[in-house]
């Protein structure tokens, strides 16, 4: 099996041999940026550079930077503890061009990565593009999607909205349109009921995002107007733990080898079990025991999911979604 560590060093040869200069991480406590608490992304420390008021050399720079995501325009502290793939503390793999190679070379490196390198299934991938917005004048990004056809059939690339597909460090600061990589990791069987482009995007936990690659193109100002950079940036993103679970064939990030030892020392600490069959058979019995007690419910469009306390007990005789 490859480790992690392979992983983030292949990943860092990679760029190095397309010319990257490798960095360092940088702290998570931000210096010097009012408007960040803590690095969120792999670009604020190039933040003045992207901007234009910083040197830019080297042109292209790659590192593995820790992020925290627990506050501010990046907060994924609702999902953590709730799914296999969101974290507090994460590693962004992250290349970048300050004025040099743009969407073209960004999107190739991505894909000769991914593919040529690490050998994921292109079958498997899933790629977004922004489909614009009329109100901030911007068109969709056909760009994009003409560079991703040279790898990826029509049916696996897919329009995003501004949520997904504009990227934005903050309320203000650099952003710009993106392509996110998405992996559809289910089996052959779950693949042939639902085609893995209907789940991009909707929550699957095994239809998830791995890369994001920003086209950097603006300055959101705090009157809330964009101002073109002086400069095109490549920013992008790659979730270290999801590639790793990908390439490590898990369900789960916390099943790869960065979380295990420390999940294997817990279990030895407290004698607690770690595992889905530990999860399962929680959950099944929880399950029987609410059959027994027939806990009342909550209506969802096709389901009937029971509440649990504080509410009191009693009869679900939900069968349907009732008539609005
Ligand atoms: N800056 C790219 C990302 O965080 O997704």
């Amino acid at each position: 099996m490859i480790t992690a560590n392979e992983i983030r060093d292949s990943y860092k040869k990679f760029f190095e041999s397309k010319g990257h200069v490798i960095m360092p991480s940088a702290p998570m406590v931000i210096k010097d940026d009012p408007t960040l608490m803590f690095t969120n992304a792999g670009m604020n420390q190039w933040k003045d550079i992207i901007l234009g008021t910083k040197e830019p050399e080297p042109r292209r720079r790659a590192d593995s930077q820790k992020c925290l995501r627990v506050s501010g325009k990046h907060n994924d502290l609702e999902e953590v503890g709730h799914d296999t793939y969101h974290h507090t503390m994460f590693e962004m793999l992250g290349n970048w061009s300050f004025g040099d190679y743009f969407k073209e070379e960004a999107i190739d490196y991505a894909w000769e990565y991914l593919v040529d390198v690490l050998k994921l299934n292109p079958a498997d991938l899933y790629v977004t593009v922004f489909e614009g917005s009329p109100e901030e004048g911007i068109a969709r990004d056909d760009e994009a999607a003409s560079y991703w056809s040279k790898h990826l059939p029509a049916d696996h690339i897919i329009n995003g909205n501004k949520h997904d597909n504009f990227w934005e460090m903050g309320d203000t600061g650099p952003c710009g349109p993106c392509s996110e990589i998405h992996v559809d990791s289910r089996s052959d069987e779950e693949k042939a009921l639902v085609p893995g482009r209907e789940l991009v995007n909707k929550d699957n936990p095994q239809v998830i995002e791995i890369w994001n690659i920003v086209f950097m193109q603006f300055n959101r100002k705090s009157d809330g107007s964009l101002e073109p950079l002086a400069m095109n940036v490549i920013d992008t993103g790659m979730g270290f733990e999801r590639l790793v679970r990908m390439l490590q064939g898990k369900h789960s990030n916390y099943d790869t080898d960065i979380f295990q030892p420390v999940i294997r020392e817990i279990e030895s600490l407290s004698g607690l079990k770690y595992g889905f069959t530990t999860l399962q058979a929680t959950m099944a019995t929880e399950r029987a025991n609410r059959k027994r007690q027939t806990l009342p419910c909550a209506w969802l469009p096709t389901t009937c999911v029971p509440l649990h306390s504080p509410l009191p007990t009693g009869s679900c005789r939900a069968t349907q979604r009732p008539a609005m």
